[in-house]
């Protein structure tokens, strides 16, 4: 009998859905992005406890025909590629037709959708892949996915999830790029039942840094445009000065996808050479944008590498770009200056000198001494309670500390510091009493 066995297709889809299911936020990822690839101008984010256990994406996109669910969720069933030469120039984010199929085959998902032309919207419940009801629903135009119990059937790949706030954390990250690669996409983002982050939807790449990334950094921004050889890069970088101690911060997009680029990544580290200190990285938002068929998108299994027929013109431009940005950038600086906080000299010496004439001409505030009467008697009572507490005997030491413990004198009588100092005050004062009470 043959060694090897083909395996059955519940298994085959639980090895699959592994490859673009790794963890809650790359769920969210694939439901962003299908969101996108429908036309939506607003989505929706929501998870609970890291997304392991809920994650709601609902977006205002053109819905799923109720013909089309079942299909959706097979696998290599997509709307967005027809033929072999459709993989040549991928303009949409997603081209698989996976991940619906892997994420529910590993979760408890429930759709709600109704497309523009329908007039009633269609629930459809699936659990680890199997169909469990498909009703009618009430429901504004757009869909909404909510994903339970992540990996509820796949104990082994649960053991390899973080803690919730790592998970979440993750998620926040992909809602961050996703944000910031769709300025036109008014973003609502919901963790734990708090608002996090909301983008506008303006369409202007500064307001989305500024709602991800705070004002502060949003305010100290060099803009980037500049177009080489066909590609065309726009966006903002960090003044050298507010370089971080990683690559973080360094936001890379290829026509609107959201990728890690080592060919942009070194462009930026040769254009930043003697202006950013060794081992520091500029932090920037870039989008590069070029001919769809001048890159492969299908080449990593959550499609964020990406390659390049041509790695040089990539380089290129944007070497060109952050070189040519970070140039102006500064002169503009000097430029503004004036302009914004004028500059007034001062000399130090003149400085110094008016300060001290205006003190010396300022008319001298005299005043009469004031002299209170000496209240002798309070005074002798003063000194009668002191001598009472000096002849007594002193019976108890206060709380040592280890330091007065230290400095206390050797003679044997074990005093602390604090009360040897108070005893000869004392004494200072008993003597200069019965000098002048002449007792
Ligand atoms: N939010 C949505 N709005 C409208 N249609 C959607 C939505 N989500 C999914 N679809 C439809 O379901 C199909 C299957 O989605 P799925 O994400 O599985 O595959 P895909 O996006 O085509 O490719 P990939 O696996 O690369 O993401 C899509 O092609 C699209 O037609
Ligand atoms: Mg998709």
């Amino acid at each position: 009998m043959g060694r090897i066995n083909i395996l059955d297709k519940h298994t085959a889809e639980l090895i699959a859905a592994g490859e673009v299911v790794e963890r809650p936020s790359s769920v969210i990822k694939e439901l962003v992005e299908n969101a996108i690839d429908a036309g939506a101008t607003a989505v929706t984010v929501e998870i609970k406890n890291g997304g392991v256990t809920f994650m709601r994406v609902s977006d205002n996109g053109c819905g799923i025909l109720r013909e089309d669910i079942r299909p959706a969720f097979i696998r290599h069933a997509t709307s967005k590629v027809a033929s072999e030469s459709d993989l040549d120039a991928i303009a949409t984010l997603g081209f698989r037709g996976e991940a619906l199929a892997s994420i529910a085959s590993v979760s408890h998902l429930e759709l709600i959708t109704k497309a523009k032309e329908e007039d009633i919207g269609t629930r459809c419940i699936i659990e680890g892949g199997e169909e469990i009801s498909l009703t009618d629903a009430g429901c504004p135009d757009g869909t909404t996915f909510i994903v339970r119990d992540l990996f509820y059937n796949v104990p082994a790949r649960m053991k390899f999830l973080k803690t919730d706030m790592a998970e979440g954390n993750a998620v926040s990250n992909v809602v961050d790029k996703i944000a910031l690669s769709h300025p036109e996409i008014a973003i609502n983002y919901i963790r734990d039942q708090k608002n996090v982050l909301h983008t506008s939807g303006d369409g202007k790449l500064l307001s989305a840094i500024y709602s991800v990334y705070g004002r502060d950094f949003a305010s100290r921004l060099i803009p980037v445009d500049y177009t080489l050889g066909g590609i065309h890069v726009t966006g903002f970088i960090s003044r050298p000065e507010d370089a971080r101690p990683n690559r973080n911060m360094q936001n890379f997009f290829i026509n609107r996808r959201f990728v890690i680029c080592k060919t942009a990544m070194a462009a930026i580290s040769e254009a930043c050479k003697g202006s950013v200190m060794v081992g520091r990285f500029p932090s920037c938002v870039l989008d590069l944008d070029m001919s769809f068929n001048a890159v492969d998108v299908n080449v990593h299994p959550t499609k964020l590498e990406v390659r390049f027929v041509n790695e040089r013109p990539v380089f290129d431009a944007v070497y060109h770009a952050v070189k040519t940005a970070l140039m102006t950038g500064e002169k503009r600086v000097e430029a503004k200056l004036p302009d914004s906080r004028p500059v007034k000299r001062v000399n130090p010496f003149e400085l110094a000198q008016k300060v001290f004439r205006e003190r010396d001409e300022a008319p001298v505030q005299t005043k009469p001494l004031e002299r209170k009467p000496l209240d002798r008697a309070a005074e002798a009572k003063k000194a009668d309670e002191l001598f009472r507490v000096l002849d007594e005997p002193v019976v108890h030491a206060p709380k040592r500390t280890r330091r007065a413990r230290r400095e206390c004198s050797e003679d044997g009588l074990g005093f602390s510091l604090a009360l040897c100092r108070r005893i000869s005050a004392a004494y200072r004062r008993k003597a200069h009493a019965e000098r002048r009470y002449r007792v």
